[in-house]
């Protein structure tokens, strides 16, 4: 059965895009059942409704940053009535705590455009470029109430190349996440049915 998903995204939503692209490529057996986004202009957001997808607004209480409590409580209520089984961040820019977390144990995933734990936080591939190492990438993470620090679910290595900028290397890192973001979500549904089976 496919699996139903939350995604909470704050931008483009590319990677939204990719796991949708996905599914009807019938590699990825899912249903995105809820797209939300802080952002009321982010373009996830037409994306959504573009593909028939309910798409709707956070209403952050006025909070530029912060994800107030009453902001996670609700969405947590609207995904679980919209069914959602996995919540996958993709490019959401505000910290997840408790209230959604506690919602959705071990089931909130997020994707990061580095070799976790290198370079958590903002701008990850501008700090790649910036300490000069020649290997960067991007990584699927189960999310805990830290900073991106959540158990490593699956990673994709790029090279940096000394002509690199910080939106080449971003550009190159994008390509491999498109890819690695519905990997790694098979990857969870696999590990969801070994167990169920085993029930
Ligand atoms: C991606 O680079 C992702 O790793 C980071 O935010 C960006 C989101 O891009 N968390 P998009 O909105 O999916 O295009």
């Amino acid at each position: 059965m496919a699996i139903k998903l939350g995604i909470l995204g704050s931008g483009s939503g590319s990677n939204m895009q990719a796991i949708l692209d996905a599914i009807e490529a019938t590699q990825l057996d899912a249903e995105i059942v809820l797209v939300l986004s802080d952002n009321p202009d982010a373009y996830i957001l037409e994306r959504a409704r573009k593909a028939n997808i309910p798409a709707e607004v956070i209403d952050c209480h006025g909070f530029r940053t912060k994800f107030p409590e009453k902001a996670q409580l609700h969405i947590a209520q609207q995904l679980k009535e919209a069914g959602a089984e996995l919540i996958c961040l993709a490019g959401f820019m505000r910290l997840i705590k408790q209230p959604l977390l506690d919602t959705f144990p071990d089931r909130v995933l997020n994707i990061h455009p580095s070799l976790l734990p290198a370079f958590p936080g903002l701008r990850a591939w501008e700090q790649a470029v910036n300490a000069g190492v020649s290997e960067a990438g991007c990584t699927v993470h189960f999310v805990d109430a830290g900073m991106d620090t959540g158990p490593i679910i699956a990673q994709a290595k790029v090279p940096v190349r000394p002509e690199d900028t910080a939106e080449t290397l971003h550009a190159r890192i994008q390509k491999e996440e498109h890819q690695l973001y519905p990997d790694a979500i098979n990857k969870i549904v696999a590990t969801y049915e070994t167990t169920s089976s085993q029930e």
